[in-house]
């Protein structure tokens, strides 16, 4: 017997190659070559601690707290603090000791969307896609401070080649191509409720991404952070692909994650109400932690800190980082007690049944295993949580309608650009919530935040008006 599949019978996985005698060569070596993908120890550990349902408990509140956070300025920061924060910042990006990082490997369900969501349209006049609008940022921040950012994408075993298709087809928006690089996250298995492997066609198994968290592995595996170092480059700018608004490239928020020596560094920002599906920044046990809204109970969620007549766990994780090359290494390394957990999601799972039929399921017929990269916050040392204004940074793109879809993203944006336009005269026309009368777009090569935008601004002549049809910067 081949010695994989040897070792499945030995894990009690042997249903994996029951069609296994009725495939082609091709077939079979497809199967083996999976099989080889799977840590069986790895499987079995969750199968004891997160498939058994005697381990389904909820989780420790014991000594649960909302973690404290950096304030803005605006909202009684201190001053000086944040000055010198963003200008280490751009010390620290003209020294070209930050890259960018996207994780782009979710499977993008609840948009709907056929192909890397990465690829989707979302700038309000010119439709541009998400990959193109953080790479202008990226590609003018680099101009700003003098020295080209390089840009690590992580993207899925599905997804990968279409993602390079679409950059190589775009001429990775001026990007140098020395500065734009791609690796594949890992994949997990699923297992049935019973925690046997699952199979998705007689020849493949059903296997899937392993979460954001499976970033900071991927990052070591595909030689990403060697290639770091070997730039120079000390300080990852962490974003999620569904989210237009982030600052990629945030000068502050780098400078405070550099100044107070922390290895993982987080934006927060005030939920905007009690049942907000944000996670929750919180500590315990002298740990950072982010507890998730499914997680938290909603009494707690309500709850109001009587010293300022706020939600108490205000601090709403956005999934925007600062990380430390070498924390990450770190973390990837792994050994004892150093591990990313990975949370359970019961899902349906496409399969074949015991003739070998596929079977769409119309109800969760297994269990799906992922990581989150905010769980790697406890093993950090002095992670810091800053203050972030929600205009300026979070409006993802998740569902195809209603909250957090294209349409509530346009309008951010649009939101965002009057504020600017109209922060220097501009005058426009907008209702009660901000949003502009005509619709705008601001390109990100024109001005991609406030301070980049005012330079642009103030150098402009003569000042464009917006007409019927609104109004195009850049
Ligand atoms: P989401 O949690 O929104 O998941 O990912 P998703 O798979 O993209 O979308 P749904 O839930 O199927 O609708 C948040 C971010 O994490 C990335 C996504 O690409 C997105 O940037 N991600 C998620 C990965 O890179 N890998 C994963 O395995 C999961």
């Amino acid at each position: 017997m081949h010695p994989i599949i040897a070792a499945f019978h030995q894990a009690g996985q042997g249903q994996v190659f029951a069609f296994f005698d009725q495939l082609s060569p091709e077939g079979q070596q497809r199967l083996l070559a999976e099989a080889a993908e799977v840590d069986l120890a790895e499987v079995d550990r969750l199968n004891r601690t997160l498939v058994s349902k005697s381990a389904a408990a909820g989780i420790d509140l014991e000594g649960l707290a909302p973690a404290p956070y950096e304030r803005l300025p605006q909202h009684g920061g201190d001053v000086d603090a944040w000055k010198r924060a963003k200008k280490a910042g751009e010390d620290a990006l003209r020294a070209g000791r930050v890259a960018a990082f996207t994780v782009a490997g979710g499977q993008g369900t609840r948009l709907g969307y056929d192909g890397p969501k990465g690829t989707f349209p979302v700038t309000p006049l010119n439709g541009k896609t998400l990959f193109q609008v953080f790479a202008e940022k990226i590609r003018a921040a680099g101009t700003r401070y003098g020295k080209p950012i390089h840009w690590f994408i992580m993207t899925s075993h599905q997804n990968h080649a279409a993602t390079e298709a679409f950059f190589h087809e775009h001429e990775r928006f001026g990007l140098a191509e020395s500065h734009v690089h791609f690796f594949r996250q890992g994949r997990m298995p699923a297992v049935t409720f019973e925690g046997k492997i699952m199979l998705e066609t007689k020849e493949s198994l059903a296997l899937s991404p392993d979460g954001h968290g499976g970033s900071l592995r991927a990052l070591d595996r595909s030689g990403a952070l060697d290639l770091m170092a070997r730039e120079g480059i000390d300080t990852l700018s962490y974003f999620q692909v569904d989210n237009p608004l982030v600052r990629c490239i945030d000068p502050s928020f780098i400078g405070w994650h550099l100044l107070s020596g922390s290895e993982m560094s987080s934006k927060m920002i005030p939920k905007a109400y009690a049942a907000e599906k944000v996670g929750h920044f919180c500590t315990q046990r002298g740990k950072t932690i982010v507890v998730e809204y499914s997680d938290l109970p909603p009494a707690l969620q309500a709850e109001i800190d009587p010293a300022t007549g706020k939600l108490r766990y205000l601090a709403g994780s956005i999934a925007i980082h600062v990380l430390s090359r070498e924390f990450v290494r770190r973390m990837a390394a792994g050994g004892e007690g150093v591990a990313l957990p990975f949370h359970r999601a019961d899902k349906k799972i496409p399969t074949v049944d015991a003739a070998g039929q596929a079977v769409k399921p119309e109800k969760p017929n297994g269990i799906k295993f992922e990581m989150f990269v905010f769980d790697a916050l406890p093993f950090a040392s002095r992670p810091l949580v800053i203050e972030a204004l929600r205009a300026d940074d979070f409006s993802p793109v998740k569902n195809a309608d209603g909250v957090d879809s294209p349409k509530t993203c346009r309008d951010d944006q649009m939101r965002q650009f009057a504020r600017w336009l109209n922060a220097h005269g501009a005058g426009l026309a907008v209702d009660a919530t901000g949003l502009p009368a005509v619709p705008l777009e601001v390109s990100p090569l024109f001005g991609y935040d406030e301070d980049s935008f005012a330079d642009a601004w103030k150098r402009l002549s003569p000042k464009p008006k917006a007409g019927p049809d609104g109004l195009r910067l850049g």
